[in-house]
């Protein structure tokens, strides 16, 4: 054949030119296939070997970890993105008090009746938390409303703070004390173990409920790990004792009765209604709790199966870090699993919610009137004795409906129990009007008045609020002390030059 194949060449020479240039071109070709392969390769190794720069110690500047980790980092910064609405949630910022003016008699003398806004990314955390009323206008002549616990679910440079004051001190700091020390927003540092780039723990107050229960966090499976690192700070907790230590109630088990019951036991109330004088408990947002009682946890999914799906990207898989509603993407999530079309699917969580509101919408309005109810036979001399059993039916009802409307995703995580604790408050609601009516029989047959509550100006008036002074207070302290704290901040190295 090479023979034949030379003669034919001798014959016709520029027949052997154009074999020369074709097997060049193969060869060009094969040499371009294998740069890209080995670079490929090189490009996962390098993920972890070749990392651009040491990650030292607790480092909360996320800016860092995005050298390391370009794609992680980039969707991370996406949860500054406010650009979806689903029907009930999205990634807005929306006034509930605004919407829902019972809430603010619901949360009378509480901080939460000054201002509730709905949750957005978590680039976010910081503003919220500096920006809300919530917080108030501490400076250096006036005292703080909260301690450096309220610090503890908004930032990586929390798990630093710790280890440099202890876990306890930092606590019970007043927060304004570490305004220029907690300046980078929820991330990396939250969740990763910079040397392996595993999930870690970072929060105390998880370990220790662990503990307690007699479980060590370390032995949990990696899918576990893919909730827990949520279960850090989605999850119901409260501040205990003097130190205002973050403890999550879970001693007795972590359904809404097992946590009522370690509140109860411990005689633990969160604050004294201003209108109805009822012992009150405010539910955090017990997210992860009742998203294990759901189909999909009994199924084996992660809070990361759905809020932080693969993603391709040249060949490469990563996990999409721009948590959010699952909504805005279904076909990168509920359609992995589900064959289901989209309307379909948004459509089911759409009727989960629908229903469970229909519910909240009557209690809420209920709920109100029991604590005005209250408040009547207060004003007409009832004893602490004819009240004791509606103050104490108005503190379930309310523990019950909070469950549920503070865990925003819960009536899709779980939407059977989030039901059956929602019917569960409106029996207590409503056997809470039946005391009252009881008791406001025989003071005499006194009739309630309702005011008008229609707006959370007229609810905020209602409770005896002065809205305009604590605006007017929280102004300055955003155009004063906030820009401070960053100033400080950046001199001492705390922010990342971007
Ligand atoms: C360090 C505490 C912390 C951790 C860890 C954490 N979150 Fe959050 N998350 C928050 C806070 C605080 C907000 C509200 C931020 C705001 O409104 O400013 C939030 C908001 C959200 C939102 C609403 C976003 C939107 O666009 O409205 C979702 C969804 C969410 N988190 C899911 C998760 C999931 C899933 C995980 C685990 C993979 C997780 N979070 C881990 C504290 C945390
Ligand atoms: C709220 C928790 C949370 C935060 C904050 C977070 N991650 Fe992750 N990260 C995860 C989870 C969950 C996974 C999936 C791990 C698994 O499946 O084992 C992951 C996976 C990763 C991986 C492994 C490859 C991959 O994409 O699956 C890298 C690298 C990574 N994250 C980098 C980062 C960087 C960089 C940041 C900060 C910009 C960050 N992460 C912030 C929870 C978090
Ligand atoms: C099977 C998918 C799925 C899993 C798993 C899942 N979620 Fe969700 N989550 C959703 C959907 C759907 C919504 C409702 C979104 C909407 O209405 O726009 C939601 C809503 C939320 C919200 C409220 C978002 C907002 O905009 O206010 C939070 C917070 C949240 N989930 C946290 C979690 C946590 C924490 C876990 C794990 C303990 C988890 N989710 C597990 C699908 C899931
Ligand atoms: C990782 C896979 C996975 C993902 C992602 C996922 N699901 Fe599921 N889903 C399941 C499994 C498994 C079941 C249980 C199916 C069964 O037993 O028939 C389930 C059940 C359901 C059910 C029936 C619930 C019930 O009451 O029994 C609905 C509705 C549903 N999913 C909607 C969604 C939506 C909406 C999303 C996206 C936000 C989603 N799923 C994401 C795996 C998934």
């Amino acid at each position: 054949m090479f023979k034949k194949l030379a003669e034919i060449i001798q014959n016709k020479p520029i027949l052997g030119w154009v074999l020369f240039f074709a097997v060049i071109g193969v060869v060009f070709l094969l040499g371009l296939l294998a740069a890209s392969i080995t670079e490929r390769r090189a490009e996962i190794a390098s993920i972890f070997n070749n990392k651009r720069i040491e990650l030292k110690g607790i480092e909360p500047r996320n800016e860092l970890w995005g050298k390391n980790y370009p794609r992680e980092y980039n969707t991370w910064a996406k949860t500054a993105e406010m650009d979806f609405k689903s029907k009930h949630l999205g990634n807005m910022r929306e006034d509930v008090l605004e919407k829902r003016p019972e809430m603010v008699v619901l949360w009378a003398g509480y901080a939460f009746s000054q201002a509730y806004e709905s949750p957005r990314g978590h680039k976010h955390a910081l503003d919220d938390i500096r920006n809300t009323l919530r917080t108030g206008a501490p400076n250096d002549s006036t005292k703080d409303m909260q301690p450096s616990t309220c610090w503890t679910c908004k930032s990586p440079d929390v798990p630093r703070l710790m280890h440099e004051h202890g876990i306890a001190e930092f606590y019970k700091t007043p927060w304004s004390k570490f305004g220029h020390e907690v300046v980078n927003p929820i991330g990396c540092a939250d969740c990763h173990d910079p040397l392996t780039m595993n999930l870690t723990i970072t929060r105390p107050g998880l370990i220790e409920a662990f503990e307690r229960q007699g479980k060590d966090v370390k032995n949990a499976t990696p899918q576990e790990m893919r909730s827990l690192v949520c279960a850090q700070c989605h999850v119901e907790y409260y501040f205990k004792g003097e130190g205002k230590y973050l403890t999550f109630p879970w001693d007795k088990g972590m359904t809404m009765e097992d946590m009522e019951k370690y509140y109860d036991e411990l005689e633990y109330t969160d604050w004294t209604h201003a209108v109805s004088k009822a012992p009150m408990l405010k539910t955090q947002h017990p997210d992860y709790e009742i998203f294990l009682m759901g189909p999909h946890a009994k199924r084996g999914l992660s809070c990361a199966d759905c809020h932080m799906p693969y993603k391709s990207e040249g060949g490469i898989k990563y996990s999409d870090h721009h948590i959010m509603s699952p909504l805005k993407n279904v076909a990168g999530t509920c359609q992995t699993c589900h064959k289901d079309s989209e309307e379909n699917l948004k459509n089911y969580v759409y009727e989960y919610q629908d229903k469970a509101i229909e519910i909240r919408n009557i209690i809420e309005k209920d709920l109100a009137k029991a604590h005005i109810m209250a408040k009547t036979c207060w004003d007409n001399g009832a004893t602490e004795a004819q009240m004791k059993n509606a103050l104490q039916l108005i503190r379930q009802a309310q523990w019950r409906w909070d469950f549920v409307a503070a865990s925003h995703g819960a009536t899709f995580h779980a939407p059977v129990e989030s039901q059956r604790i929602l019917a569960h408050s409106l029996d207590r609601t409503h056997k809470a009007l039946f005391e009252l009516q009881d008791v406001l029989y025989r003071l005499g047959n006194v009739a309630v008045v309702m005011p008008d509550i229609s707006t959370k100006a007229k609810a905020q008036k209602y409770i005896g609020l002065d809205m305009d002074a604590k605006n007017a207070k929280k102004e300055v302290f955003k155009k004063e002390t906030i820009p401070a704290w960053i100033k400080k901040a950046k001199a001492n190295n705390r922010l990342a030059e971007i």
